[in-house]
């Protein structure tokens, strides 16, 4: 068999806890479109996450609530098309599930249904501890989301670090022994001291993967519009920019624009 032809052997919830027990670290992205999805896969990503950061990167909202569930299985479903190793995770998006776990199922089962993703991740710890039983006894895999929870980000007021104060620190680490108790495959752990996320990493037996939470956790995430430079005015002590991609294709543009307004585009060999 030719390596083009040989079956991909897809990552899956087992995998990555698998990863976790023999210290491999879970690498994680977002994408929202079948072009960049693929790309990603390709490069051999473990997750994809369709990001409720859709909202903010994809459609220039300033946070995360606007978008709908529609919207996201829209996104999901791009991305689904493409990907053919990854696994595919998808945010509950604000307002989806926050009603009752009746809700959050129905949601839950939309995204499944309509995307053909492989999981669901939903932001926060006790209050949705009855979403995320009834997710899970349905059969679908839950990937938690403790520290800064953005769809929560009027109740923080800021996009500050979380859990440096004691008390919030111990309700953090209740929620994420809570949430493996419950069945999650994993916890995202956003924006919280490095010593915090080292803690929690060590004390439960699946994986973590952090934001801005210090080496010493499970795997690491990156908004992949920041990551590769798209984003611009966006410079959290967490992100390492791996390209300047604004510039690059701010440039690519104005050479372009450049060799039309002249007539050097097309040219003989670019034409019929
Ligand atoms: O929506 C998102 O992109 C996220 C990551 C920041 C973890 O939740």
């Amino acid at each position: 068999m030719s390596a083009s032809t040989k079956p991909v052997k897809r990552v899956t919830t087992h995998i990555l806890q698998a990863m976790k027990e023999r210290g491999e670290k879970i690498s994680m992205l977002t994408a929202y479109d079948f072009s960049m999805a693929g790309i990603l896969d390709a490069a051999g990503i473990d997750v994809l996450l369709v990001g409720d950061s859709a909202s903010n990167v994809m459609a220039g909202h300033e946070t995360t609530l606007p978008i709908t569930l529609d919207q996201m299985i829209y996104h999901a479903s791009s991305v689904v098309r493409a990907v053919k190793r990854a696994l595919v995770v998808v945010d509950l998006p604000f307002g989806s599930y926050q009603g009752n776990s009746k809700e959050a199922l129905a949601s839950t089962i939309r995204i499944m249904k309509e995307s053909g993703a492989h999981a669901v991740k939903i932001e926060g710890g006790k209050e949705i501890e009855e979403s995320v039983r009834r997710i899970i006894s349905a059969g679908v895999p839950v990937m938690g989301h403790l520290g800064l929870t953005p769809q929560s980000i009027y109740k923080f007021g800021t996009y500050t670090v979380r859990a440096k104060e004691e008390a919030e620190a111990r309700k953090l680490k209740e929620d994420a022994l809570l949430l493996q108790e419950l069945g999650c495959f994993a916890i995202v752990l956003e924006k919280i001291p490095a010593a915090l996320g080292k803690e929690v990493s060590e004390m439960l037996h699946i994986p973590t993967i952090g934001i801005g939470a210090g080496p010493d956790v499970d795997g690491q995430v990156l908004v992949t519009h920041d990551m590769l430079g798209i984003t611009k005015n966006f410079h959290p002590r967490f992100l390492r920019r791996y390209l300047e991609l604004y510039d690059a294709i701010k440039e690519a543009t104005e050479h372009y624009i450049k060799d039309v307004k002249e007539g050097d585009f097309p040219n003989e060999q670019e034409q019929y």
